[in-house]
Order: structure tokens, then sequence, then C-alpha cells
């Protein structure tokens, strides 16, 4: 038999995305280093009609030219060592695919390695989880364009589909933009969860709302303007009880994980220079989390004094609640757009920022109708510098800073932490100021080290003898 692609790693997503491909009338076949992860999921595949090849080379030979294989393995020194084996097989116009969690400079490396004996390599940002990768993922692949082309019917096949029936996949751009995006994708999915997080910790300390309560509020939430999965799945997570009849969330331990993609972003920020306050702050709310003994210690020491609010504010306070969350969540989305515009520029990649809002509108993780508005805004104006000089999100944040002004005043007040929430509000609280308070920084650093400064009066460059 000659198959139409290969999948190269049968942990879940490979697994996954194999059967996908399948189901999408695609003769897929698949290949693992480990024999025992061969057998193991032989029957499992059988039945969705994807074969397992016994050896690497059968695998390559059984393949459609040129080639196209999709590599899904653990992400840096073992998707170079599986490159490194599949490579020799291979040849001009084949084309590697990798599906991980990969840095894009990595991807950009081994594209640029590759490329010179005539191989393509497509960095393919993959997301969803598995669930995405079984019944439709969104997919960012960066590489080669004629690559690209090639692979583009099964691509487009599997995909999650908008609500107007198009795939959530789209063309990002050369070498590593696709991991790229997904790296950017990743960190503002942790200043949602973050965003989200918080609000249920200010329902729960300051409302003195039940878990039920707050799944409900939820509920209502992901109605409106805030429809998204990661709303969605916060109100089941609230009303879920274990067999016991516990909810499963109040026995979670608060020591929140990560495996990098969300610090990668943040780097990436102090690399370009671009504000990502709301992103850098969700990552070391994470790394805060996970000092359980040290908060133990200072929380000891301190005491906290975290006041409920009266029950008359609840209505008026939870109302404020949804607005301030939902311009939080759009400063988030100015940072992670503005960061990408700047990549676009710096590694010459011409990302179609409104496309990429597009393929996430579906299949992610950060899935939410919301997106079109930020396609919108770029179709309005592709050369738009950040999302807050849009009309529609100049409205949104105009008619509801107030309501996070108060929301941050009451967690102040009432001692409840909410560091993404007053990270927003300080970025567009300094953002709208023509003159911010950094002469007073370059005053000092002329002060002490004669770095010099500009003025407003005069052009040039100016040195003061300050003693
Ligand atoms: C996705 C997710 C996924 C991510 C995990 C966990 O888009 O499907 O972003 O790629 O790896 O959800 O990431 P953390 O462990 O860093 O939270």
């Amino acid at each position: 038999m000659i198959y139409d692609i290969g999948v190269v790693g049968l942990g879940v997503m490979g697994t996954n995305i194999a059967k996908n491909m399948s189901r999408n009338g695609f003769k897929v076949v698949t290949f693992d280093f480990f024999e025992d992860v061969r057998e193991n999921r032989m029957t499992e595949l059988k039945e969705e009609n994807v074969d397992i090849a016994s050896s690497l080379e059968n695998f390559i030979e059984s393949l459609k030219k040129p080639r196209n294989i999709l590599l899904l393995v653990k992400a840096g020194e073992v998707t170079d060592k599986t490159i490194e084996q599949i490579a020799p097989y291979l040849g001009e116009g084949d084309t590697l695919i990798d599906g991980g969690n990969e840095q894009y400079e990595n991807t950009r490396r081994r594209n640029m390695q590759l490329t010179e004996k005539g191989i393509n390599f497509i960095g393919m940002g993959v997301s969803g989880g598995e669930e995405g990768a079984l019944n439709g993922p969104s997919l960012m692949p960066g590489g080669q364009r004629k690559a690209y082309d090639n692979v583009s019917g099964i691509l487009e096949k599997i995909a999650a589909k908008a609500d107007d029936g198009k795939p959530c996949v789209t063309y990002i751009g050369e070498d590593g933009s696709g991991h790229y995006v997904k790296m950017i994708h990743n960190g503002i999915e942790y200043a949602d969860m973050e965003l989200i997080a918080e609000s249920y910790y200010f329902m729960k300390h300051g409302l003195n709302m039940s878990n039920d309560e707050m799944s409900a509020v939820f509920d209502e939430w992901n109605q409106g303007d805030l429809n998204s999965y990661l709303i969605e799945i916060t109100a089941r997570i609230l009303e879920f009880k274990d067999d016991a009849g516990n909810y499963i969330i109040d026995l979670i331990l608060d020591k929140a994980g990560q495996k990098g993609t969300g610090k990668w972003t943040g780097i990436e920020g102090l690399k370009l220079g671009i504000p990502l306050s709301l992103i850098t702050d969700s990552v070391f709310v994470r790394c805060l989390s996970s000092l359980v003994e040290e908060r133990a210690l200072i929380s000891e020491a301190y005491q906290s004094e975290m006041n409920s609010l009266s029950p008359e504010q609840k209505d008026s306070v939870l109302e404020d609640l949804k607005n301030a969350l939902y311009i939080s969540k759009l400063m988030s989305y100015s940072q992670g757009f503005r960061l990408l515009r700047e990549a676009s520029e710096i590694y010459n990649w011409n990302l179609q920022l409104g496309e990429i809002s597009m393929i996430w509108r579906k299949g992610c993780i950060i899935r939410a109708q919301f997106l079109e508005e930020i396609n919108r805004a770029y179709e309005n104006d592709p050369a738009l510098t950040n999302l807050l000089l849009d009309d529609y999100f100049r409205n949104v944040v105009k008619s509801s800073h107030p309501s996070l002004r108060r929301i941050g005043v009451l967690a102040i007040e009432n001692e409840i932490p909410m560091p993404a929430f007053l990270s927003a509000l300080s970025y567009f609280d300094s953002m709208k100021q023509e003159r911010v308070s950094s002469n007073m920084i370059q005053a000092q650093r002329d002060y002490f080290g004669a770095h010099t400064y500009e003025r407003l009066d005069k052009p040039g460059v100016f040195h003061t003898e300050w003693q």
C-alpha cells in the first residue's frame, strides 16, 4: 500500500492525529522507535485503519512521493535525534513536519539545516490537546510555502472548523513562525487562565460564593462577550464532585505546573522590548504558587486579613467583575498581538494577524468567538499597531475601564490578590499617558552614569554635569 502521509511518534497526540487523518479518508502509516509502544497501539490503530510500520525503512518506502512525515515526539533533543535518524532516508522535495511544542529558534535552525539537503521543514503549532488532535485541532504551520501547499489538503481536512465552516489552519510564514505563533497562543492562554482564576478567587473570598453559584456565573458569562472554551470548562470544573460528593476543585493543591511555553513568550517580550505584563505576571504567579512552604511561612508571619464584601454589593460587583475580566483579556490580547507584529517585522515573516486570530476561533485552548473582532480590526486597518486603537476595542475599554478600576480598588482594600487584573489596569493607564515618568529615569541614568538624554524642546543628545 502507498500511504498519503506518515506519522512518527505514537504518544497520545501522534496516535490521535493519525486516527483523525484516517477518519478523514487519508491513508496513514505510523512508526515509533520503541517496539513496545508500537505493539501497545496495534489493536487500537488497526480498528481505525491506521497501519504501523515495523521498521523505519518500511515506513519511509511505503510513503507517496514527495513524502510528508509528521513528527509528534518530545521537543528538544528527542526531536533532533529523530530528525537525525529519518533525514538520511529523505530526498529533494520531501517534507518533515514537527507538530511538537518546540522553541521557534530550534525550528529555524532545523529548517536551515534541512533546506541545505533539499528537505523541507515545517514547524507546526498544534493546539487543542488530545481531544483536539482527534476531533479537530487548530494548526499553525510555518516553513516553506511550497511544502505547505503539498500538505494543505490534509491539514485543512483534519483541522477544527469554525462556525462559518472555515478550517482552523492557515499558512503562517517562513521557518520558525508557526511555532512562534503557537508560543504566543500559549502565552495568551496563560493570561486567560490567570484572569479566570483570579475572578474565581475574588468571587470565592470577596463575595463568599459557593462553587455552584460560581459555576452558574461562569455559565452566564459564557453566553456573552466572554464566550470561550476556558470560561466554559471553568463552569464545569466548579460543579464537579468526586464519588464521595466532594468538590474536586476544593481538593486540588494550589500549585500550578508549567512546561515552559509561557516563560518563552515572556522572554521573547523582553527580547524584543514589547510590554507583555499580563503574560509575564501570569507566569510569575505560577512560580509564586509553587513556593508552597514559603507562602505558608509568610502567611503565618503576616496573617492575611482578606475581607469579604457586603451581600448587597454582590450584583453590581459581579457586573463589574465581568466587565473587568473582559477588558483585562483585551489588554492581554493587545499585548500578545503587538508582540506578533514586532516579531513579524524583525524576523521578516509577514504574519497575517487577522488570519491568525481566525484560526484560533475553534480547536485550540483559547478558542473564543471574540477573536473575530480582532480579525475585523486588522481587516479595517492592516497596519494597526495596537488593538487598543481599534474602534471596537476603544469603545469597550472606554465603557468598561471604570469597572476594572472598581474591582482593582476592592481587591487592594480587601487584600485579595489580583495581579493580572492590576497589571491590565497599569498597562492601560500607562499606555494612555502621552508622557510617562521616564524623564526621571533618564535624568537618573545621566546623573550616575552620563548615559545622556534627549530633550522635548530641541533635537540632539544631551548630558548635564549634575554635581
Ligand atoms: C494547547 C496547549 C498545550 C500545552 C498544555 C500545558 O494549545 O493545546 O497550549 O500545548 O502544552 O496545555 O501547558 P503548560 O503545562 O505550560 O500549562
